[in-house]
C-alpha cells in the first residue's frame, strides 16, 4: 500500500526588529539604491537577543499546526532545515517537538538554502510508505548572529526568519509529489560558513559566510531554471500547470532572470526578499506562509518549491495544497 502526502498547513514567523538598508550603509560602505539595484532587499529582520533559531522555529511551528487545524500530538515526524541551529545538539527539532508536544523522530537538516526542500521530500517519502503521517516541516534560520557585519559583500543579503508546513497523508486520491534533488561539491568553496571543523585560511576576513557572489549568481540562475524544467518534464506538465513557483529567495535579479527565461507570469512567483532578504532554509516557507495568510492558496493549487545554495545543493518539489 502507497500513500500520497499533501501540504495541509503553512506558517511563519518573523522577528519583530527590522534592519533597513540605510541602517547597514551606517555601519558599511554601502548604500540603500546599491543594495536594493542589486538585490531588491529594502529590509531584513533581525532576533532579539533572546530568541534563537529554535525560538523562531517553535512560533512557526504553532503557525502551521493552527493553518492546519491540527494539534502537535498529532505529529509523527519533525524536520528543522537549518545551517544555524542553537546546538551542535541537541537538534532544533527536538526542542521544537518538545515545545509542540509531536511524537515519534526529530532531527536537523543541513543542506543550506535547499534544506527546506531536501526536507519536504524526506517527509513525503516516509508518508508514502506509511510510517509517518504527519510531519512537521520547519526552516529556521538566524543568520544575523554569524554574519561578519563588516563584510559588505555577504552582511547586505541575509535575515532571520522562520517558515513551517504540515505535510500530511491525503485522504483522497490526487497527484503524487514530485521532487529531485541534486548537489554538487565541486561548488563546495563558493559559498562556506566556518564553525571551527577545519582551521580557517590565514587571509580570510574574520568570521561568518564568505561567498563567491558573481559565480553563485550564475549558479542560481541555471540551476533554477534546470530544476523547473525537470521537475516539470518529469511530470509532463508545464509552466501553466503550476498555480505558484516558490523559488529560493536569494537575489531579486536571479528569480526575475530564471522565470523570465521559463516563462512564467509575475504574479504567480512568489517573491518576498524585498522585506526579509535571504532566509536561507527559511525563505521558501516564509513566502509560501504569506501567500497562504493572504487566502490566495487555493485546495487543489500546484505549489513548485525551488531551493538552491550552498554545497552547491539544489531541489524542487512539486506539491499540492489541500488534496
Ligand atoms: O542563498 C545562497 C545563494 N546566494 C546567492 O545566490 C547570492 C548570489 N550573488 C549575488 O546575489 C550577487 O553576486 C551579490 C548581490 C552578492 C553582489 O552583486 P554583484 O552585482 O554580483 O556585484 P559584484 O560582487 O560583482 O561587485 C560589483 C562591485 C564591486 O566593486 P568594483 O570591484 O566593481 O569596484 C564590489 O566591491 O560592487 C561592489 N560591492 C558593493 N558596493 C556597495 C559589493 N558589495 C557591495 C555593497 N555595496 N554592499
Amino acid at each position: 500500500m502507497s500513500y500520497r502526502s499533501t501540504l495541509l498547513g503553512c506558517g511563519k514567523y518573523a522577528p519583530k526588529r527590522v534592519m533597513t538598508n540605510d541602517e547597514i550603509a551606517l555601519a558599511v560602505d554601502t548604500s540603500d539604491e546599491w543594495i536594493f539595484t542589486r538585490t531588491g532587499i529594502r529590509r531584513r529582520h533581525i532576533a532579539a537577543p533572546e530568541e534563537t533559531t529554535t525560538s523562531l522555529a517553535i512560533e512557526a511551528a504553532r503557525d502551521a499546526l493552527a493553518s492546519a487545524s491540527i494539534n502537535g500530538g498529532e505529529i509523527d515526524l519533525t524536520i528543522v532545515a537549518t545551517s544555524t541551529p542553537d546546538y551542535g545538539f541537541p537538534a532544533s527539532a527536538c526542542l521544537v517537538q518538545d515545545a509542540v508536544g509531536a511524537h515519534g523522530g526529530a532531527f536537523d537538516l543541513e543542506a543550506a538554502c535547499s534544506g527546506f526542500v531536501y526536507a519536504l521530500a524526506l517527509a513525503d517519502s516516509m508518508i508514502r510508505i506509511g510510517s509517518v503521517r504527519n510531519a512537521l516541516i520547519i526552516g529556521s534560520e538566524l543568520y544575523s548572529r554569524v554574519l561578519n557585519w563588516q563584510d559588505r559583500s555577504t552582511c547586505i543579503l541575509f535575515g532571520d526568519g522562520a517558515g513551517a508546513v504540515v505535510l500530511s497523508r491525503a485522504a483522497q486520491p490526487g497527484p503524487l509529489p514530485r521532487f529531485t534533488l541534486g548537489s554538487d561539491g565541486s561548488g563546495g568553496p563558493l559559498l562556506t560558513m566556518y564553525n571551527g571543523g577545519v582551521p580557517e585560511p590565514s587571509n580570510a576576513t574574520p568570521g561568518g559566510v564568505r561567498m563567491n557572489g558573481p559565480e553563485t549568481f550564475k549558479f542560481g540562475v541555471r540551476i533554477l531554471v534546470d530544476v523547473t524544467e525537470q521537475v516539470l518534464r518529469d511530470e509532463g506538465l508545464s509552466t501553466c500547470d503550476v498555480d505558484w513557483l516558490v523559488p529560493h529567495q536569494a537575489n531579486q535579479r536571479i528569480i526575475t532572470a530564471a522565470t523570465k527565461r521559463l516563462g512564467f507570469a509575475d504574479e504567480r512567483v512568489l517573491s518576498n526578499i524585498e522585506e526579509y532578504g535571504n532566509t536561507s532554509a527559511a525563505s521558501i516557507p516564509l513566502a509560501l506562509a504569506e501567500c497562504v495568510e493572504r487566502g490566495e492558496v487555493l485546495p487543489g493549487h500546484r505549489v513548485l518549491t525551488v531551493g538552491f545554495g550552498a554545497g552547491l545543493t539544489w531541489a524542487g518539489g512539486l506539491l499540492t495544497w489541500r488534496t
